[in-house]
């Protein structure tokens, strides 16, 4: 987030005679903290609007609902706009699960939900999960300045946001000491009933396999789980539509 509309990055809003802080500095700060995992220029362009359907087959049907593709992508944005209202009225909601093969649109829909809530002001954190991982390997090279945050900030701060997103999650072998940094951030959140919402290239019936069945049994608690189905990479097709 870069240009704030409420104080045009002043950090402060008149209110009256009052000069009060703007809620976006806790957002640039929290961006500061995990330097490459804001959310990237070309992330930013992902809103509900540019949502496009054409992409869900209406014809072909996923078996796992028995809808058609473009049922299933219908649910499942239905389901990010209502998680959007929610969180609004109350950040005490249930998460959200994006499921899909590769290029289906997962990453792009979590974007809108965070975008968004960012605009209205409230507190995001979206990482790309490996980049998270690397963030936090980090903390232990000897080279890293005294101002790099710390293990515990990272950690802290992915557990804490009021709504975290955590991208392309459980797409690598995960070892014990990655399963056990993710559960500790899950577990909180689940403690303290803080939406998580989590896009996968894995199945539901596979997730334990990459992640444990102490972490799954939670993300089942915290998250409804939704597809995206798509017979061929979106990414590919906008290739072909470019040329
Ligand atoms: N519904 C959509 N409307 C318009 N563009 C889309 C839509 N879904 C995806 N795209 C575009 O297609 C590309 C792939 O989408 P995205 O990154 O969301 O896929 P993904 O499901 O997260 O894939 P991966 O599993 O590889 O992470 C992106 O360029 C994205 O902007
Ligand atoms: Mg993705
Ligand atoms: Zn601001």
């Amino acid at each position: 987030m870069d240009f704030c509309k409420l104080c045009h990055n002043r950090g402060l809003i008149i209110e009256g005679n009052l000069a009060i802080p703007c809620s976006c500095l806790p957002q640039k700060a929290l961006a500061r903290r995990f330097k490459k995992s804001g959310l990237p220029p070309y992330l930013r362009t992902c809103t509900f609007e540019n949502f496009d359907f054409k992409y869900y087959s209406r014809q072909n049907i996923d078996l796992s609902k028995g809808l058609s593709y473009f049922d299933s992508a219908r649910l499942t944005f239905q389901a990010a706009s209502d998680f959007v209202a929610a969180f609004q009225e109350n950040t005490v909601t249930d998460g959200l699960l994006f499921t899909g093969p590769v290029g289906s649109g997962k990453t792009f829909l979590a974007c809108c939900i965070a975008n968004n809530l960012l605009e209205k002001g409230h507190l995001v954190l979206f990482v790309i999960v490996p980049d998270l991982l690397d963030l936090i390997r980090y903390t232990y090279d000897s080279n890293r300045s005294p101002d790099d945050p710390t293990e515990q900030d990272l950690l802290e701060t992915a557990r804490q946001v009021p709504l975290l997103i955590l991208d392309d999650l459980g797409a690598h072998n995960y070892t014990e000491w990655v399963r056990n940094k993710l559960y500790s951030i899950l577990n909180h959140r689940l403690n303290y009933s803080l939406p998580t919402i989590i896009t996968t290239n894995i199945n539901l019936e596979d997730l334990e396999e990459h992640l444990g069945e102490r972490t799954t049994s939670r993300i089942y608690q915290m998250c409804r789980p939704y597809r995206l189905p798509v017979d061929i990479d979106i990414r590919a097709v906008q290739r072909q539509q470019r040329v």
